[in-house]
């Protein structure tokens, strides 16, 4: 089903309001390239609308009030969100998603919860939004530009490069790795393998 227009403009302004210049562009971004994949790889190109604009709503949220929203709802956060709180954007989007912009879709929700980790079993919107986050047009690096290519032919295989190349940024940083990270990485991996035997 369509989304409503004037609920998307209703979050669209918001974004633009509350949101700084260059992230409203990347969710723009964001979307044009989710929107693309979904009806690419027949996908709900509506849900894929709605998770892509609200994907990064809670991004620019202060570490106390993004500490505090998870607290409020009663999520668990783990030793890794308590040391880095800017993980827990995705996982508190839904939150605001619900409360300002009435959005009641466990699946949207799920994929924003998931959209900069990746988690161990990720369905097709799980995986465009991840995908999507990663290679929009504003994003510099020229491996953006090859993982949309991919995308375009596969999605699974463009997760599992989006993947790789996260962890590789990450360990290079000499930053810990979130588990769902390395949860994520390790089934595909092996979702693939069994595939391929
Ligand atoms: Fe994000
Ligand atoms: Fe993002």
């Amino acid at each position: 089903m369509a989304n409503d227009p004037d609920q998307i403009a209703r979050i669209e302004a918001s974004l633009s309001e509350n949101l700084s210049p260059t992230r409203f562009k990347h969710i723009l971004g964001v979307r044009e390239v989710a929107v693309r994949l979904a009806k690419r790889h027949g996908i709900d190109a509506a849900r894929a609308e709605l998770a892509a604009l609200l994907h990064d709503c809670a991004k620019e949220r202060p570490d106390d009030e993004l500490l505090a929203l998870a607290k409020r709802h009663g999520l668990a956060v783990d030793e890794y969100e308590q040391q880095t709180p800017g993980l827990l954007h995705g996982k508190v989007a839904p939150f605001v998603a619900a409360e300002q912009f009435g959005v009641d879709d466990e699946t949207v929700f799920d994929a924003m919860r998931c959209h900069s980790t990746g988690k161990a079993q990720m369905g097709p919107l799980d995986q465009l939004l991840f995908v999507a986050d990663f290679c929009e047009p504003n994003r510099p690096y020229t491996a953006a530009q090859e993982v949309r290519e991919l995308a375009e032919r596969d999605l699974e295989a463009a997760v599992l490069e989006v993947m790789q190349f996260k962890l590789r940024k990450t360990v290079l940083k000499k930053r810990p790795v979130h588990p769902d990270s390395i949860h994520a990485y390790n089934a595909l991996l092996d979702k693939r393998t069994h595939e391929t035997l």
